[in-house]
């Protein structure tokens, strides 16, 4: 890219949307030297990241937010002006939620920053879409902005991200590889000078079209839910033969073509990824008269979700067939640990489920709590673990924070008015637990 006076041959980059994928994207972007300017239109949120308070849970983003501040290199505003006067590459990591009673996704929030950024671009600008749309996004934003962009030279990319929540800022800085989908050369040459300090690591990076680029990102997604569902299906198995499906996953997962890593069975994936993006894709494979390439993801979907309806009968189960009157205590609500995030929580619906089935449930998450509360009112909130299972009936392992995995069961013991315990994870010891005198059950072992 031409070399951008005083700044040397390193572009100024925009990041549009400063939630979880957009917040560590601007961190990490400065944190790699480059000058960033982040937008929100929720002027609460920037007041935060300008003040140096990361709005969410992410190990390791806020001391680098702070230390970017203090740079100078990374900044956070509300203006499109300003962002389209200062920006040479503009990232759009705006959040692409499921429609309200469709799987369609909702585009309400690309196709409003877009439309408000195109005007204020200046000459030469790159785009670069990095939210997870529906295939054809890409072809129809590039059309509209060579139709309605007043600069010249300006073009648009694509380039999905793969980060993971709870290790955001290691997968945004040594990713395991960057995808390019473009139209020309020059659009190429420019997120090369975006990403160089990543391309230098080396990072495989693959260059391809727009709709192959929008694939990848949903295909991964796919995938990685459908082996998710494939181990959670085996646990079925399991629970029907007397198998452990832990020791079953064990011995698959050294088969190297097979691998272990997203096959541990237990409540199966929830987040704001996963579940909305198969959904999504399946909506998309619709309109595009592919549905049955795709009709395995209904039942990838289905069987994640009938874990959570076992989780709710094996511990109804295990307090005598009936919830009413029952003390029920939760360890975690967050959709996974190192997290805050509560969107389609495996952990909270299972909690919300077992309340209104007439048991009081007591909950306690390291990080999830005020996310928790908000969504749902009517669970009993405590401060500690202990606090969450004294008196209860049962205990339920939800979500497996390192904390949770490192408790001791005999602390537990005195508090709880029964040592029943459901590991919802796989992620206790049962020797242990059982060794202490629990009651102890998971999903997919006997
Ligand atoms: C997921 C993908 O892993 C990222 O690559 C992707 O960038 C991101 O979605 C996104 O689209 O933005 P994330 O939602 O942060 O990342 O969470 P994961 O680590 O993938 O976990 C998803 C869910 O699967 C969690 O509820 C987790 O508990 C569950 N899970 C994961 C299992 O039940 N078993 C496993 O073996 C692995």
């Amino acid at each position: 890219m031409e070399p951008t006076s005083g700044r040397g041959s390193r572009p100024r980059l925009t990041v549009l949307g400063t939630g979880y994928l957009g917040a560590t994207h601007a961190v990490c972007m400065a944190e790699l030297g480059f000058e960033v300017l982040g937008l929100d239109v929720d002027e609460h949120k920037i007041a935060l990241l300008q003040s140096g308070e990361v709005p969410f849970f992410e190990p390791g983003l806020p001391e680098l937010l702070r230390k970017n501040l203090e740079t100078g290199r990374l900044r956070f505003t509300t203006s499109f002006e300003e962002v389209g006067a200062f920006g040479d590459v503009h990232f759009l990591c705006v959040g692409t939620p499921q429609k309200q009673g469709e799987f369609a996704a909702d585009m309400t929030y690309v196709d409003a920053c877009f439309r408000a950024l195109v005007p204020q671009l200046r000459d030469g600008a790159l785009v670069v879409g990095k939210s997870t749309v529906p295939a054809g996004t890409a072809e129809r934003l590039a059309a509209e902005l060579a139709r309605t962009c007043p600069a010249a030279d300006v073009e648009l990319a694509w380039n999905p991200e793969f980060l993971r929540e709870g290790f955001a800022v290691e997968d945004t800085l040594t990713p395991d590889r960057l995808v390019f989908g473009v139209s020309s050369e020059a659009a190429e040459a420019k997120l090369r000078a975006a990403f160089a300090p990543v391309l230098e690591l080396p990072t495989p990076l693959v260059v391809t079209d727009f709709a192959t680029a929008q694939l990848v990102k949903v295909a991964a997604n796919a995938f990685l839910a459908t082996k998710i569902s494939f181990i959670n299906a085996m646990a079925e198995v399991c629970e029907a033969t007397g198998g452990d499906v832990t020791m079953l996953s064990k011995a698959l997962g050294y088969d190297s073509r097979i691998g272990g890593r997203f096959l541990h069975a237990g409540l199966g994936f929830g987040g704001g990824c996963l579940p909305k993006d198969i959904r999504a894709f399946m909506a998309r494979a619709g309109e595009l008269g592919v549905d049955q390439a795709l009709s395995f993801l209904r039942e990838v979907d289905a069987i994640n979700l009938r874990r959570r309806a076992r989780m709710v009968d094996l511990a109804r189960e295990l307090v005598g067939g009936s919830f009413g009157g029952m003390r029920v205590g939760v360890l975690g609500a967050a959709f996974k640990p190192n997290s805050d995030d509560i969107r389609d929580s495996p952990a909270l619906d299972v909690a919300a489920a077992i309340q209104r089935q007439g048991a009081a449930v007591t909950l306690y998450d390291p990080a999830a709590m005020d996310n928790a509360r908000a969504r749902c009112p009517e669970l009993g909130y405590r401060e500690s673990a202990i606090e969450a299972a004294r008196g209860a009936d049962i205990v339920l392992h939800l979500t497996e924070w390192s904390e949770f995995r490192q408790m001791d069961p005999t602390t537990l013991s005195d508090v709880v008015a029964s040592r029943r315990i459901v590991d919802g994870r796989n992620a206790l010891d049962p020797a242990q637990w059982r060794a202490a005198g629990w009651t102890y059950r998971a999903l997919g072992r006997p």
